[in-house]
């Protein structure tokens, strides 16, 4: 068995992104284990206040640092989440988003085979792009365009899963990929332009609730805890099975549900009106967890109306905030 790198006995853990959206949550589960985590983001897109209620605990520490550059510390186990995640978020800076999701993954993979450790990767369901199969299965190679707009995230979070697969078929490296549908709770970012951030906001300000194209194409949204356990479980599994497999929930929404769903837990007097589409938005999503439910005994738990009142709680702390 592998030497732990701290001379109590306990994990050193690295969570790259850790201050963003999911890497909060996930940091806040490992600290409950009784690991030491080591928290390494370049606040793009993150925000320490997710991480302040961790502020001096002496298991925690957090590192500013872009994971496009080498980085030399001692760990146990790797998360590399580090990446914008939404569209405005990605499309800012495009080659930056590449060069994250590319360089990024170089760097944690150089890092863990110089460790000899166990690295999880935070994919997506956008591997899969416009899918010509509906639900999606890990089978399916997607349908990506390589020169949209999307196409820095989608086709860099593609070359990450390549360069993941081939140090652990090269190298033999402990490698799991976790390939991530639409998630939502608290701590998401609240100008992140995705559905359920943009809905909770407008609802909150009162304002109209924009939907793009008439609010038919669906979504299927878990909630980040459900997620979390999702991450645990796949890190647990036995060692030499690598993924990749969907976390999300088969659950399908259409959006104009959801947006008609926020209105009614705000009560807010908005109404809702339609955007054209912008281009490349999938019309449909919607994971395959059969393997995640064999593999790993997973499935989500939390329904849309418990997660949601939770989410839109967070988003009226932050509207009032704005106000006082
Ligand atoms: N939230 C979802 O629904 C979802 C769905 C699919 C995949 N994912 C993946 O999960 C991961 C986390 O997503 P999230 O929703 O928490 O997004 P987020 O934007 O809240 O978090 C990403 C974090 O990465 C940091 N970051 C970005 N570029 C970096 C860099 N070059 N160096 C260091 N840190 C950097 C950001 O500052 C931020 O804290 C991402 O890799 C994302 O692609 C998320």
């Amino acid at each position: 068995m592998q030497k732990k790198r701290t001379i109590y006995g306990r994990k050193r853990v690295l969570v790259t992104g850790g201050a963003g959206f999911l890497g909060s949550h996930l940091i806040d589960r490992l600290i409950e284990r009784g690991h030491e985590v080591l928290c390494v983001d370049n606040l793009f897109t993150g925000d320490k206040r997710n991480l302040d209620h961790l502020a001096g605990h002496p298991r925690f520490e957090f590192m500013r640092h872009d994971v496009c550059f080498p980085l030399f510390v001692e760990v146990d186990e790797i998360w590399n989440l580090a990446c914008p995640a939404s569209p405005i978020h990605y499309q800012h800076d495009p080659v930056q988003t590449t060069k994250t999701s590319v360089h990024g993954a170089i760097n944690m993979l150089g890092l863990a085979k110089r460790l000899g450790v166990r690295i999880f990767q935070a994919s997506t369901s956008e591997v899969y792009g416009d899918p010509h199969i509906h639900p999606q299965v890990e089978s399916y190679w997607g349908n990506v365009n390589p020169i949209g707009t999307r196409s820095c995230y989608d086709e860099g979070k593609r070359c990450a899963e390549t360069l993941f697969f081939d140090y652990h078929r090269q190298h033999g490296l402990d490698i799991k990929v976790a390939r991530i549908f639409n998630t939502y709770g608290p701590r998401m970012h609240p100008a992140d332009g995705r559905v359920v951030s943009n809905f909770a906001m407008q609802a909150l300000r009162g304002e109209d609730i924009t939907i793009y194209g008439d609010g038919s194409q669906t979504r299927s949204f878990c909630y980040v805890d459900d997620l979390i356990d999702g991450f645990l479980a796949l890190m647990d599994s036995e060692p030499g099975w690598p993924g990749p497999v969907n976390l999300g929930t088969p659950r399908e929404f259409t959006i104009r549900q959801l947006a008609e769903q926020v209105i009614a837990l705000t009560g807010s007097a908005s109404k809702i009106v339609e955007q054209p589409l912008p281009s490349d938005d999938p019309l449909q999503r919607k994971p395959d967890i059969s393997l995640a439910r064999e593999r790993l005994g997973w499935e989500p738990k939390v329904p849309l109306e418990e997660g949601l009142v939770k989410t839109v709680d967070y988003f009226r702390g932050i509207v009032e905030a704005e106000r006082a």
